[in-house]
């Protein structure tokens, strides 16, 4: 038995050897890692109703990102009973196809937010975001009434053709329109067709109850309002879930 621990002097007394085996057993934990993500696509379901943000959205995501809501919320709903009662439909890989960075986080010091859209009234969200308190007494979420502020978009057509560096598929008809669909979309009586035929049941809106400005506080609304609405769950079948 302890024949193995002496044979394994020679490799300790020998570099070259020592080195080439360590090389050999680092490439296979390598591999392991690796291998796995060339099916990666086998994986995303392929389910209807996913597209690319619209312009307002994308920015709300953007406040989303700067003011780290990611730390206290989670967007990942998981297959757990408990989870899919509070929740709803546990969320799919292809719901965050388009999310570059994935806003999945790792802490839920509030709650899930993947499926929070349609669930408030836009006017709850608005007064919720200015002062949690207010409607929650017990709540520890921070007030953001700043967000009230007038939304600086200039620079949205060139954010959409960074989302599309990384994978995202705005058209060039999208990146063209950006600043026209940011304004119709916050605008309710815009003639809306050109938009929704570019962003499917994207939903217009005076987000935070005032239409003469759009503000940073109308841009994190009309996101939080999208969230976990792009799938309808009625048109999924079994199949479409579990054919990889
Ligand atoms: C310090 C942690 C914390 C941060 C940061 C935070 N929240 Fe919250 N959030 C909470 C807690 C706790 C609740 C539950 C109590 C309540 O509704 O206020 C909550 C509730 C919510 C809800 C209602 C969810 C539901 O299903 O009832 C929304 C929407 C929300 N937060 C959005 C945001 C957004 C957007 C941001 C970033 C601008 C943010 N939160 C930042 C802690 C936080």
């Amino acid at each position: 038995m302890f024949r193995f621990l002496r044979d394994h002097g020679i490799i300790e007394r020998n570099v070259l050897l020592m080195g080439v085996l360590t090389l050999i057993t680092i490439s296979i934990g390598g591999l392991v890692q690796i291998i796995p993500l060339f099916a990666m696509e086998t994986t995303i379901e392929r389910v209807g109703g996913i597209r690319p943000y619209t312009p307002l959205e994308l920015m709300g995501r953007e406040i989303y990102v700067r003011e780290g809501c990611y730390l206290c919320h989670s967007q990942m709903i998981r297959p757990f009973r408990d989870e899919l009662e509070r929740y709803g439909h546990y969320s799919l890989a292809a719901e965050s196809l388009y999310d570059h960075p994935f806003q999945w986080g790792s802490k839920r010091t509030g709650p899930d937010l993947a499926r929070v859209g349609g669930r408030y009234s836009d006017d709850w969200h608005a007064a919720h975001l200015r002062s949690p308190r207010a409607l929650v007494p017990e709540s520890v979420m921070p007030p953001y009434s700043f967000l009230d502020r007038p939304l600086d978009a200039h620079d949205i057509a060139q954010r959409l053709v960074a989302q599309r560096r990384v994978g995202v598929p705005y058209t060039d008809e999208m990146v063209g329109n950006a600043v026209a669909d940011l304004a119709t979309q916050a605008g309710p009586d815009a003639d809306a067709v050109a938009f929704q035929q570019r962003y499917a049941r994207a939903r217009q809106g005076v987000f935070d109850g005032n239409p003469r400005v759009v503000t940073e506080m109308d841009a994190l609304v009309a996101y939080l309002q999208m969230l976990g609405t792009l799938v309808d769950f009625r048109d999924v079948t079994p199949e479409q879930l579990r054919q990889q």
